[in-house]
């Protein structure tokens, strides 16, 4: 049941590559998150369901297609999450937008929740979950956790980057819920950083560092 979907589109796979160039500076950085979103957010709501309303065009009417149902929301995971936000809201203006703050200790790598706000109104509203990085896997279960609590329609998970080991224990807690990636890349090292990867996304994306 679990499924994991890496999207392969030419354009992707070259602002990927320029994202991992650590030349890359912050500004280039954010700005490729915002572009690499709108095309990963393309490629994720591709299966969103339509209606069928009529509509007056200036020459004639007609019944055209609608997306159907209540506003998607997208989580962020902070802060790496937000890196995507612009971009997803490029292409889906009326999302409604929740944040999960999630920080790794560093010794145990487990996800530790420090901030929690989501759209009140949940049940019958498709989630995307945003975070460019799946590591170990532990912020991306916490998170999904929590919104699972809150009783959306459905889940779906958007990444940049995911290791192999992240996938395996997201989809061991949440076999249900797909992950979309550019990437699946080689492994994690000890201080659970994805190798080869592109370092901090954060620190990338905020020039923390
Ligand atoms: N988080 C990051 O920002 N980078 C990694 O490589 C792993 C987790």
């Amino acid at each position: 049941m679990s499924s994991v979907t890496v999207i392969d589109h030419p354009l992707v796979q070259h602002k990927l590559t320029l994202m991992r160039n650590k030349n890359t500076s912050t500004g280039n950085f954010r700005k490729l998150a915002t572009e690499i979103s709108m095309l990963l957010g393309y490629e994720v709501t591709r299966d969103l369901p339509l209606n069928y309303e009529e509509i007056e065009t200036p020459l004639t009417s007609m019944k055209a297609p609608v997306l159907e149902g209540k506003k998607v929301v997208l989580v962020s995971i902070l802060r790496a999450g937000n890196g995507f936000l612009d971009g997803m809201l490029n292409i889906i203006p009326s999302a409604r937008v929740g944040h999960v703050g999630l920080y790794r200790d560093p010794k145990t790598l487990g996800a530790i929740e420090y901030y929690l706000k989501l759209p009140k109104e949940f049940t019958d509203r498709d989630a995307i979950v945003v975070d460019p990085m799946l590591a170990t896997g532990n912020s991306a279960v916490a998170a999904v956790n929590r919104i699972k609590q809150a009783k959306p329609k459905s889940i779906k998970f958007v990444c940049l980057l995911a290791a192999p080991e992240g996938i395996k224990h997201f989809h061991e807690q949440h076999a249900d819920v797909p992950v979309y990636t550019a990437a699946i890349d080689d492994h994690l090292n000890d201080h659970g950083y994805i190798v080869p990867g592109l370092g901090d996304a954060g620190d990338r994306l905020f020039g923390t560092r």
